[in-house]
């Protein structure tokens, strides 16, 4: 059993090793996970543990009252199976109860959760563990409390006023009417006692019990749309995954009601029908290139996509590689196809992690809230906080939504449906045998953030600690601006891409990659440098 850190000034968050190991975006969720798969649990098992403890220790950005999507990798059977756990709009949703700005803040925000039965169902089909061993560690942390770190405490500060109208997150967050500051410790007795109700009956405790009662309550009296009918209806669900060979390896990622793998395959479909040059990198006219491509595949997400179960939508619209080649010829660089229109800017919320075990199976999993604290409500006495995931459909009234992302008919809000997601958890084979497996937080930012680290690997052959410190862009109209994570290396490249007719934005770091790389003698774990993330194994 070693542990070895690899020596490296700036992918100070990796680790090397042999069997086993996992990367999440905070040390104590990684612990957990670590400490399941030493015990002998599987992938699954510690996705599990370490979602779980997320939950407690990064209240912002994922929690029991969020959903998500994961694939996993099952080694003997040399499949991947994808589960989508994701939130859908209530069966009461009408859009004559609904109001500019209801999507964001307030119980109307929320769609009906689905992290728990996504959990369970993982735990009970793949999973070799009790789910009392799996959650000992989250309600352990949630009972005695752990320490504010300084991104909780930036996160409680950022949100404030949204949380101080729920008297709930007051108390939780605000003691004594003053936020919580960095080392002071957060204890989440109610959280505690949730999980406690988990552990005894399942997600029965959540979807029939206790929580959904005290949900679809609270939600009455508030004017939100939950009713019984919503939690007991709702189930997690298998799908199969998506698969492009790209660059002698085959990716394998999300289908809808995520956008993510189509976005994803579209881009690198047009990108390679540029025929960039790999050995420029990431040039200025590599990065417009790929700018180019990002805009084009997002259009068509905002024109064709939404909950598949709704509309009927033609992924070979996404795929073929003919109509990818007609998109190609379009692009020329110093012709703006439009002007330029602004855009919000949005950052990290939302948590991915990794894991793989000894007998080669592996997760790669996202869960969320959707924005920091996702809609500032808490299911009344028992910590969970609700997600504001209904904005991430796109409203008839509305031109965009938080990300900037818009929309047709096809992700217009119905009863049951699913919002459209970018959340793109991904695994890469190279000649059936498991290379690769990634994902970010970062609503649209995610789908680039992992497309460019698959281009950072596959085209360019980087090494990992290069593709993970490299600064990101993002361009999700062409419309719109490209925008390009400051940093002194990328003004000159900030001037090249204007000179190329793009309107380029500086912005702030964004995404969190966490990252497995199979290696000679095992495994690489990276957590991304601009979060708080840690790999560990053994
Ligand atoms: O599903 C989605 O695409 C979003 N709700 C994810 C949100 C996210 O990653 C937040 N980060 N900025």
């Amino acid at each position: 059993m070693l542990l070895v850190l690899i020596y490296s000034p700036i992918l100070w968050a990796s680790a090397e090793f042999f069997q086993a190991g996992l990367a999440t975006q905070h040390p104590l969720a990684t612990a957990a996970g670590l400490a399941v798969l030493r015990e002998g649990g599987n992938a699954v098992d510690a996705a599990y543990a370490s979602t779980m403890v997320l939950s407690v220790v990064e209240p912002f950005n994922s929690g029991l009252g969020g959903g998500g999507f994961l694939i996993f990798w099952h080694a003997e059977k040399r499949q991947f199976i994808a589960l989508n756990f994701r939130e859908r709009a209530p069966i009461d949703f009408s859009a004559e109860a609904y109001q500019l700005g209801d999507s964001l803040v307030g119980w109307k925000a929320a769609g009906v959760p689905g992290a728990v039965a996504g959990l369970e169902k993982a735990r009970q089909q793949w999973g070799s563990l009790s789910r009392q061993r799996l959650l000992q560690p989250a309600i352990a942390l949630a009972e005695a409390g752990f320490l504010v770190d300084a991104e909780l405490a930036r996160r409680i500060g950022r949100r404030q006023s949204d949380l101080q109208r729920d008297k709930e997150l007051q108390n939780l967050f605000f003691p004594n009417g003053k936020a919580l500051q960095a080392g002071e410790r957060l204890t989440q007795k109610a959280l505690a006692r949730t999980l406690r109700g988990l552990c005894r009956q399942g997600a029965d405790y959540f979807y029939r019990g206790k929580v959904a009662q005290a949900a679809v309550k609270a939600s009455r009296r508030a004017g939100g749309l939950f009713s019984l009918a919503d939690f007991r209806t709702h189930q997690a669900t298998e799908m199969a995954v998506l698969h492009l060979h790209y660059q002698g390896h085959d990716i394998h990622t999300i289908d809808l009601p995520s956008s993510g793998g189509l976005v994803l395959f579209e881009t690198l479909n047009i990108w390679r029908s540029l025929h960039p040059e790999r050995r420029e990198k990431w040039s200025a006219r590599n990065m417009g290139l790929m700018a180019s491509s990002m805009g084009m595949a997002f259009e068509d997400r905002a024109r064709y996509l939404g909950d598949p179960r709704f509309s009927t939508v033609d992924r070979d619209l996404f795929l073929s590689p003919e109509r990818a080649r007609q998109k190609a010829q379009r692009i020329h660089l110093q012709k703006r196809l439009r002007k330029p229109q602004g855009q919000p800017t949005e950052g990290h919320q939302t948590s991915h992690l990794v894991v793989v075990d000894p007998a080669g199976n592996a997760v790669s999993l996202t869960n969320s809230l959707n924005t920091s604290f996702g809609a500032a409500v808490a299911i009344p006495g028992t910590g969970v906080i609700l997600n504001n995931t209904m904005d991430d459909f796109s409203f008839p009234d509305q031109a965009s939504n938080t990300y900037g992302l818009s929309g047709t008919q096809a992700n217009w809000p119905e009863p049951k449906k699913i919002p459209l997601s970018s959340m793109t958890p991904t695994m890469v084979t190279k000649d059936g045998e498991l290379k690769f497996v990634l994902g970010s937080p970062g609503g649209p930012r995610i789908i680039s953030s992992v497309l460019l680290t698959l281009v950072g690997l596959l085209d360019f052959d980087l090494p990992l600690d290069q593709v993970l410190t490299h600064p990101r862009f993002h361009h999700q109209s062409l419309a719109g601006p490209l925008v390009l994570e400051e940093s002194t290396s990328q003004a000159a490249k900030g001037v090249a891409l204007q000179k190329l007719g793009f309107s380029v934005k500086p912005e702030a770091a964004w995404g969190n990659v966490q990252i497995l790389m199979r290696t000679e003698t095992g495994w690489i774990g990276a957590s991304d440098p601009r979060g708080q993330g840690t790999s560990s194994g053994f």
